[in-house]
């Protein structure tokens, strides 16, 4: 579906159909009732009733609309585009089989001509296909929202650097109301799906494979969507099946993310880091995660060292993830902030229970987050969103000064907290 009717989908009727025949009407009532739809909505009248009944009236999200009656359809159908509000999809049916009709109307931003008779399963299929347009990352794309790209990266294994992606891309949708796109690159071990409660599919897997294949529609068939505004992909590759690839599968799809969503988070695994530099150049936001442990200590180090001399354009936030309540820590905040020579940005308790908690729901943490805990989650998404738009360039210089004055000196500052501490 293209312009002039495909913009945006608000609240508004799920399905109104207008329609010339009984035999019509009968077929479309039962399959409206299939997908929850009242059967009331499917009014007669054709396109003549239609046009007026939107004159006056709200647009549904998705339009049939019969043009058995209609002298001259293409004529009336932009008659239809006029009172019509952008996002609706069209669907059309008429007696007319012509190629050229067909295509005049599709150019003309219907959605799908269905050629009479039709059957109960070609009506099906085509509202199938309306419903994944609006339910999709297309869906609402079109909305003018720069694209916001968000590496998280976790310093050490287990410190929870998924958990953290996958609660980030969930408030991306779900409350910044950004179409968003996970992209877990733990190709053998991603918790991507599993802690959405979705099975993987073969999307990621296949695109590694077959890189050539991947285009804008390979993206809408692959991923799989969590909800109407967050789609996954991830996979569980055969543990006997080690990872070969270029690289090129991974810009490719993260090429056309950009395209297709208004965020992409891409929980990626430092060893991936390592092997595919490249997929932190194009990040605007690398969220660096680490835990309040000497192995960490030393690992946040020398990922912020790679970061400024890998990707200095992109904006980093430091977070301490599982920080215990009380004294039970192996090295304290202060103590690891002097070390990394800068403040952690935030900071995200240890929480089993909450964590126990979203495992079970297959939910991620953020939307069973309440009170204390969800905070950090706000902070989180706010931050990343914040710094996806400030100034690049000025940002960009005081991180260039920052790291020249820093060079060299944060290992020392570690070794010489260690030698303290053994002393
Ligand atoms: N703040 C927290 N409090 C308690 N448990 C947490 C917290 N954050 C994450 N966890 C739990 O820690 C475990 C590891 O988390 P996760 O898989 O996100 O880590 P990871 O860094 O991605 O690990 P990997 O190195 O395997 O990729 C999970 O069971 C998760 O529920
Ligand atoms: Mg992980």
């Amino acid at each position: 579906m293209n312009a002039p009717f495909h913009a945006r989908a608000g609240s508004r009727d799920p399905f109104t159909a207008f329609v010339c025949d009984d035999a019509t009407a009968d077929m479309l009532r039962p399959v409206a009732v299939e997908h929850g739809w009242s059967p009331e909505k499917v009014n007669k009248g054709g396109l003549r009733n239609a046009v007026q009944s939107l004159s006056v009236s709200a647009s549904p999200n998705i339009l049939f609309v019969d043009l058995s009656e209609s002298g001259d359809p293409l004529n009336d159908i932009n008659a239809l585009a006029e009172v019509c509000e952008p996002g609706t999809i069209v669907i059309a049916s008429g007696h007319v089989n012509d190629v050229r009709l067909y295509r005049d109307l599709v150019a003309s931003g219907i959605h799908d001509y269905l050629l009479k008779p039709f059957t109960v399963d070609q009506l099906r299929d085509t509202f199938a296909h309306a419903q994944s347009i609006l339910s999709g990352p297309r869906g609402e794309a079109q909305v003018d929202k720069p694209h916001v790209m968000t590496a998280v990266i976790g310093v050490r294994g287990g410190v929870g650097a998924s958990t953290l992606a996958t609660s980030l891309a969930w408030l991306l949708g779900e409350k910044a109301h950004r179409s968003t796109a996970l992209l877990d690159l733990d190709v053998h071990f991603g918790t991507g799906a599993l802690a959405l409660d979705l099975e993987p599919g073969r999307g990621l897997t296949d695109a590694i494979e077959n890189p050539s294949r991947i285009d804008g529609l390979f993206i809408e068939r692959a991923m799989v969507r969590a909800n109407e505004r967050l789609s996954v992909l991830s996979a569980e590759a055969p543990i006997n099946t080690p990872l070969i690839t270029d690289g090129t599968a991974f810009f490719q799809l993260q090429e056309e993310m950009r395209n297709a969503f208004e965020s992409t988070v891409i929980d990626l695994p430092r060893q991936m880091l390592i092997q595919y530099p490249h997929m932190v150049h194009d990040a605007h936001v690398a969220v660096v995660v680490a835990e309040l442990t000497l192995a960490a200590t030393r690992d946040t180090i020398r990922i912020l060292a790679w970061l400024k001399s890998n990707a200095p354009q992109t904006k980093v936030i430091v977070v301490a993830n599982g920080v215990p309540s009380g004294g039970a820590l192996e090295i304290s905040k202060k103590d690891f902030e002097q070390s990394i020579e800068r403040s952690i940005d935030i900071v995200f308790p240890e929480d089993g229970k909450l964590a126990a908690q979203a495992a079970k729901l297959g939910k991620p943490m953020a939307e069973v987050a309440n009170g204390k805990m969800a905070a950090p989650f706000t902070q989180l998404s706010n931050m990343v969103l914040s710094h996806a738009s400030e100034d690049g360039a000025a940002a960009e210089t005081k991180t260039a000064a920052k790291a020249g004055a820093a060079k060299g000196s944060m290992m020392n500052n570690l070794k010489s907290m260690l030698a303290k501490k053994a002393a």
